[in-house]
């Protein structure tokens, strides 16, 4: 998934500084901005007890299903109640009837859907149409008890990595393109994801991360805060309508929800030193690992200094390719920057 941030391909980076600084490989680790769930599912998958956290609805979903869940779902009970008969496992039997639903006109083909009310281009009218009929039928089912929580979340969070894949944007949902991208003229598409068992208890969260760090203790704290002034809600939003599903009228050309509770401090460039400052004062954790990048918004010196206070710092860096969406490419924004940033990693060694 496109996500800003996203480290799937920093995972590599994260395990060997983590190792090179003579770091433990197990126990309990806690990634509290989990975004995508990429770090939390590949600590996950080295054997540590997890907990997660992302004050978005669409992350805590895709947390539910593949942080905190261990088992692939059966779906027996709405097997049998739709009378499908199984193909090759019961998730893909669930997936091909979803698939295959009657598409109807809901809430996303007037809010997202080109030939909606609002002619906003984000999915092709068929499209907008089966996310509709999709994420209904799975509301239905988890309402009539057809399917329990972790198969709700399961299916939820397939639809909303489905849905993100054919979405006509560049990057972000801050704005969607005027002309159709190739992919999002195809059929939308649910996947089989395997979920990985690691044999301990894990645990999902929606909250405000200066708040959680409070109530959370363990081996290795990872955090992972945005680093620039773009706030997650607006850029997300139509994922985050997916998710919740509360159908709630949207304003503007590129359709906004209300995210008067999702604004983040991190991308504030008043609070963001500060609000890391709380968090890395109240941890209460053995290591600390922080990504942060060269043009983040906290200086290089308040961040060592918060860092310092808390035990020995030691600092990897790695190169890696510049965030972009196409209106970045478009207003050659960052033209004098090129396409490269520093990405850091900070390991701290907690003082007893
Ligand atoms: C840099 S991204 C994390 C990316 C993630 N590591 C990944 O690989 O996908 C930062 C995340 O922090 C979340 N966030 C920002 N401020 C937050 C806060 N105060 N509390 C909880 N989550 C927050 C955002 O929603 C976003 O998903």
């Amino acid at each position: 998934m496109k996500y800003i941030g996203n480290k799937s391909n920093l995972l590599g980076f994260i395990e060997e500084s983590l190792r090179s600084a003579d770091v433990p490989l197990r126990g309990h680790f806690t990634d509290l901005f989990s975004g995508t769930t990429s770090v939390a599912e590949h600590f996950k998958k080295l054997g540590f007890s997890v907990t997660s956290n992302d004050f978005m609805t669409y992350s805590y979903v895709m947390q539910k299903a593949f942080v905190e869940s261990n088992k692939q779902p059966s779906f027996d009970k709405v097997i049998k109640s739709l009378n499908l008969s199984v193909t090759s496992s019961p998730v893909q039997t669930v997936l091909d009837h979803l698939n295959n639903i009657e598409p109807r006109e809901g809430y996303a083909f007037h809010n997202y859907g080109a030939e909606g009310s609002q002619k906003r281009m984000y999915f092709t009218k068929e499209n907008a149409c089966l996310i509709d009929a999709i994420r209904d039928a799975i509301q239905d089912w988890r309402d009539t008890d057809l399917v329990d929580e972790s198969e709700f979340y399961y299916l939820l969070a397939v639809l909303i990595d489905a849905a993100d894949h054919v979405a006509n944007m560049s990057g972000t949902y801050g704005a969607f393109l005027k002309i159709w991208r190739s992919v999002a003229l195809k059929k939308i598409n649910l996947k089989n994801r395997i979920v990985f068992d690691n044999s301990c208890l894990n645990f999902a969260n929606q909250e405000n991360a200066e708040d959680l760090i409070t109530r959370v203790s363990g081996d290795i704290l990872y955090l992972d805060p945005p680093y620039n002034s773009r706030q997650y809600a607006p850029n997300f939003h139509v994922l985050e309508s997916i998710a919740v599903w509360d159908k709630q009228e949207l304003s503007g050309i590129t359709g906004l929800r209300n995210y008067d509770k999702q604004k983040s401090d991190f991308s504030s460039k008043t609070k963001a030193t500060q609000a890391l400052s709380k968090v890395v004062s109240s941890a209460n954790f053995r290591y600390i690992a922080l990504s942060y990048n060269n043009e983040g918004i906290i200086p290089h010196g308040d961040l060592l200094e918060i860092l310092r206070a808390k035990g020995e710092v030691q600092i990897f860096i790695q190169e890696y390719r510049r965030f972009r969406t196409e209106r970045d490419h478009d207003k050659r924004r960052y033209k004098d920057v090129g396409d490269k940033t520093q990405e850091y990693l900070f390991i701290v060694t907690v003082k007893p």
